[in-house]
């Protein structure tokens, strides 16, 4: 920030003596060799320049008047902001726009083509002229790119300049303004000069933030084209004895500074060797860091040994003696610098010359720049990341405060993104991702994938759509994934599968993982759903919607065949108890009220004999529904002795088929209204701890299978085997349909065998049992596993009830009731004969979770 040219405190000269050395006085004079010179180098310097008049409306480039600079507009550079005009008419062209900042903590403007690791003269000026008519003073900061530059602070001064050195750290360097809720950020003007090799002291790690540059004993303010850097050299002369030559001040090509020659050739001094020099070289806050040069050459010609000028150079208010006896050389530029200086409590810093005691001339100097030191040690975010991440904001149309530099700096970091900074050597990364709750719809954008530092990605809690991008799955980084509460998002990739199996990843996704299924795994994986609960033990507490997390612990094998509603899961409440979640693959339902009325009615049929729906999982493309868990897996797994089963016995089994019984007559005749399974099957008979049967699946198909927008109930499967042969006829679907099922499940009890013969002509157990029937000889029909151990009369009781059940004819079936009725007398029987022996499994019916 240069502030107006004023030396304080500094002495007055007083009165004019005897002056202790010759001065020379010289008149410029201007020939038409020069002016043409000038022309050229304004040619060939202006390369490289950015000049940008914020607010101009159009592109349009324009000359200025004074110094042939070419202006444009800057709608190439920045599109945030607002194009204004100043009210007050007084300024020059450039200064009537400016460019205003109303929304957004950080807004850049990009100023390239830069080269990567050059130096730059980056000026910044704000003209306020009470644009908005507020006659406000507004403060805010300037960043170049993440490091803090300086902060403005608009006061009475009509324009205000900041200007600092700065190394580009890419092929673009960001002028950022950064509302610190003081006021409004505008930009009148924004220059930007190459500096090719200059100032040594600017590095990629510090930049110089100017406070001065001051051209002593020249009556006018120096710039381009007579500083081809555009530098701008304030005129001091105050009451100075002036110093000034027309001979040219020799710069050499390699010189650190390059300080014109016409800047050079004027100095001030005084006439007394007695009197000191004091400038305020910095003023800024304690403990900022400063730099400060000074330039020199002598411009008199001294006789030596009677003429000499030696001064003595002191910082911080005239106490630390910097330089003795230094005498600048003759038409030769010299530079003092003094750096690695902090400003003390005071807040400024001064440098104090003066003659030193053998010395006949007073002091002289030419010219002084002086700045504070930022430091540029916020590291930037990688470029990769970056790409990503602004094509990840433009996909979702995100509006925060997701501005400038993701990462930096750190009190600035975008909402939702958090960062990995290694230090001053490697760029930050970013390495969580959360846009959960963020009304975010469409597809997942691929560019989540360049994010390749990526550890935690949360998505959850919004519409997202379509499949999961592949690419998610090969972050090698990625250790959780949220996509739950996104009604309808698609496909989970199989990489990413892959690594839920192994571990490598905790994915938390709402709804089926169908595409994880065909990997067989035994590793956990862990899908945290929100179950809305149906059923409570406590039967008189009112049924409500009760948050429970479960987590899903691995894949149940129950039923799975043709004709299914999902595949089933076990899972667990927040207290442990297992659940067993069947997650549908129909979804026509899905989120209406429909569905959760069917849901709120079923979670209502309560039999000892029917498996208790808990609850179900809404708002997922793929429905749950969460039923109480059977230990004992199904009927089908212990007659086919899978998973370690231990056999049936026989009257196990018939007290299995009574149990079954008993619930497909409830739905038939108990419920209201009657409810047909259309899906019995020994796969759909559950057991639990106690082998207690349970039917699992009823109402599913009446419920689910229905087309929501027309009511038409769709022809539903069932499964292979147990189908009634007049559904194949006439689609008629009535209770008689699970008489027929249930007496294949009774006949698969019986015999134990599967429902096809193992040979070529595929014989179906309903024409196998007639041909043993007509033999007459009934160990040829039980079960061969039970060797013998049943009761004959008993058996050929139940095998005519099977029989009847597996007519072909309506009328010759019984009806449930009577199927019940006619097993619940042949155990009776049984049990009487046996005179009260047998006991099987618990006379009360299990409770789990619902009675
Ligand atoms: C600033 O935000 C307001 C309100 O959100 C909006 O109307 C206006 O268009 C925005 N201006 C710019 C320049 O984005
Ligand atoms: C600023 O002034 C120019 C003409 O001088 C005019 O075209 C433009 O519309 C003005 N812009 C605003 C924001 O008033
Ligand atoms: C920049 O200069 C400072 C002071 O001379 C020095 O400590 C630092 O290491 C330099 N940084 C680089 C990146 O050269
Ligand atoms: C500095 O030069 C400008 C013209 O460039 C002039 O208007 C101003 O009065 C000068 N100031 C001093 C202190 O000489
Ligand atoms: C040089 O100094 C003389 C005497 O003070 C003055 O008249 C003249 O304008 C100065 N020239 C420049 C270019 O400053
Ligand atoms: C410079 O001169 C002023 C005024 O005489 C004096 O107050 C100050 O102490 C001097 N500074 C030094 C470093 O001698
Ligand atoms: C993502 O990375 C690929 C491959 O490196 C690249 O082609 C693509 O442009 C990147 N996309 C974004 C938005 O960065
Ligand atoms: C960054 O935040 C810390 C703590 O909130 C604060 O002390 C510091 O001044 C902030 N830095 C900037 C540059 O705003
Ligand atoms: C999904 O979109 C609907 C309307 O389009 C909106 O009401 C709902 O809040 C959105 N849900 C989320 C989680 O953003
Ligand atoms: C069932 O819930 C009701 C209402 O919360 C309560 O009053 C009653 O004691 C509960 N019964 C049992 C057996 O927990
Ligand atoms: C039934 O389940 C219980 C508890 O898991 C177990 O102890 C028992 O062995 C199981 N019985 C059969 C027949 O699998
Ligand atoms: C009846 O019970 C008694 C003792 O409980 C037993 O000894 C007898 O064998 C039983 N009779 C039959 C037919 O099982």
């Amino acid at each position: 920030m240069e502030r107006r040219q004023n030396l304080t405190p500094f002495r007055a000269r007083i009165g004019w003596q005897q002056p202790p050395c010759r001065f020379f006085f010289f008149i410029l004079t201007f020939c038409m060799v020069q002016l043409f010179g000038t022309l050229l180098v304004r040619a060939q310097f202006q390369e490289g320049f950015i000049s940008i008049d914020c607010g101009l409306v159009g592109g349009s480039d324009y000359g200025d008047h004074d110094n042939g600079l070419q202006y444009t507009g800057d709608s190439r550079y920045i599109d945030t902001g607002e194009n204004k005009n100043v009210s007050e008419n007084r300024f020059a062209r450039r200064y009537g726009t400016l460019r205003s900042f109303p929304n957004g903590t950080r807004n850049c403007y990009r100023l390239s083509p830069v080269q990567s690791g050059n130096k730059y003269l980056i000026r910044a000026i704000f003209t306020y002229g009470n644009y908005d008519g507020k006659n406000s003073s507004p403060t805010f900061d300037l960043h170049i790119g993440v490091n803090f530059w300086t902060t403005v602070t608009i006061g009475s001064d009509p324009d205000l300049v900041s200007e600092i050195i700065t190394v580009s750290r890419g092929n673009v360097i960001q002028v950022c303004l950064v509302n610190t809720g003081k006021g409004t950020p505008f930009i009148s003007v924004l220059l930007l000069r190459p500096l090719d090799v200059m100032y040594p002291f600017a590095n990629a790690s510090q930049s110089l933030d100017m406070y001065r540059r001051s051209n002593y004993g020249a009556e006018r303010e120096l710039r381009y084209p007579d500083d081809p850097y555009d530098r701008i050299w304030t005129n001091v002369t105050e009451d100075f004895l002036l110093l000034n030559t027309t001979s040219e001040v020799d710069v050499k090509e390699d010189d650190a500074f390059r300080v014109p020659s016409k800047v050079l050739q004027t100095a001030v001094s005084d006439t007394r060797t007695d009197y000191n020099m004091t400038i305020q070289a910095v003023r800024g806050s304690p403990g900022e860091r400063i730099y400060v040069v000074m330039h020199f050459a002598e411009l008199l010609k001294l006789n030596s040994p009677n003429e000499s000028r030696q001064m003595d150079i002191k910082g911080l208010d005239g106490n630390v003696r910097l330089f003795e006896n230094y005498s600048p050389p003759y038409l030769r530029v010299d530079h003092i610098e003094i750096a690695n200086v902090a400003l003390d409590a005071s807040g400024s810093y001064n440098v104090s010359i003066y003659a030193s005691s053998s010395s006949t001339c007073s002091f002289t100097i030419n010219a002084l720049e002086s700045f504070i030191v930022r430091p540029m040690n916020e590291s930037e975010t990688d470029d990769h990341d970056v790409s990503a991440i602004e094509d990840i904001k433009r996909a979702f149309k995100l509006s925060r405060n997701w501005e400038a530099d993701p990462c930096s700096p750190r009190n600035y970091t975008w909402q939702g993104v958090s960062c990995n900074y290694s230090g001053d050597s490697g760029p930050a990364r970013i390495i969580s991702l959360d846009l959960s709750s963020s009304n975010l719809d469409g597809p997942i954008p691929t560019s989540i994938g360049n994010l390749t530092a990526l550890v935690t990605l949360d998505l959850s809690n919004n519409n997202l759509t379509g499949p999961v991008p592949d690419i998610l799955g090969e972050l090698q980084s990625l250790q959780l994934l949220n996509l739950s509460r996104n009604e309808a998002i698609g496909a989970i990739p199989q990489n990413l599968c892959e690594k839920m199996f192994k571990g490598a990843i905790s994915l938390s996704i709402y709804g089926d993982p169908k595409q994880c299924e065909s990997l067989k795994s035994n590793k956990r994986k862990k899908i945290i759903i929100t179950i809305i609960i149906v059923s409570q033990i406590n039967k008189t507490r009112m049924l409500g919607r009760v948050q429970e997390e479960m987590t899903m612990l691995g894949k149940e094998k129950y039923q799975i065949g043709k004709g299914g509603f999902g595949t089933v899961y076990l899972g667990n409440l927040n207290d442990g108890t297992n659940v067993a979640v069947k997650v549908l693959s129909s979804s026509s339902l899905q989120g209406s009220k429909e569905f959760e009325a069917e849901v709120l009615l079923l979670g209502r049929v309560h039999h000892k004999n029917l498996v208790c729906l808990l609850g179900y999982c809404a708002d997922s493309r793929h429905l749950s529904l969460v039923y109480e868990y059977m230990d004992n897996k199904t009927l089908k797994d212990h007659l086919s002795g899978i998973h370690d089963a231990s056999l049936l016995n026989w009257n196990q089994r018939v007290n299995i088929a009574l149990q079954s019984a008993q619930g497909l007559d409830y739905l038939h005749n108990g419920c209201q209204p009657p409810i047909i399974h259309r899906d019995i099957k020994s796969s759909n008979i559950l057991l639990n701890c106690e082998l207690v049967a349970k039917l699992a699946d009823f109402g599913l198909s009446r419920t689910f299978n229905t087309d929501s927008a027309t009511h038409i109930t769709t022809r539903f499967g069932g499964t292979p085997g147990y189908l009634a042969p007049e559904y194949f006829q006439n689609d008629i679907i009535n209770q008689k349909g699970d008489v027929y099922s249930f007496g294949i499940v009774l006949l698969e009890i019986i015999t134990g065998q599967p429902l096809y013969q193992n040979s070529m002509e595929k014989t179906h157990i309903v024409k196998w049992i007639h041909s043993k029937v007509q033999n007459g000889d009934i160990n040829n029909i039980i079960d061969p596993k039970l060797q013998g151990d049943f009761d004959i009369n008993m058996a050929w009781k139940v095998v005519e009830i099977a029989m009847s059940c597996t007519s072909t004819t309506l009328e010759e079936r019984m009806t449930m009731t009577d199927v019940m009725v006619q097993l619940k007398e042949c155990l009776d029987s049984f049990i009487q004969s046996s005179n009260g022996t047998f006991v099987f499994g618990s006379a009360t019916p299990t409770i789990l979770l619902c009675g």
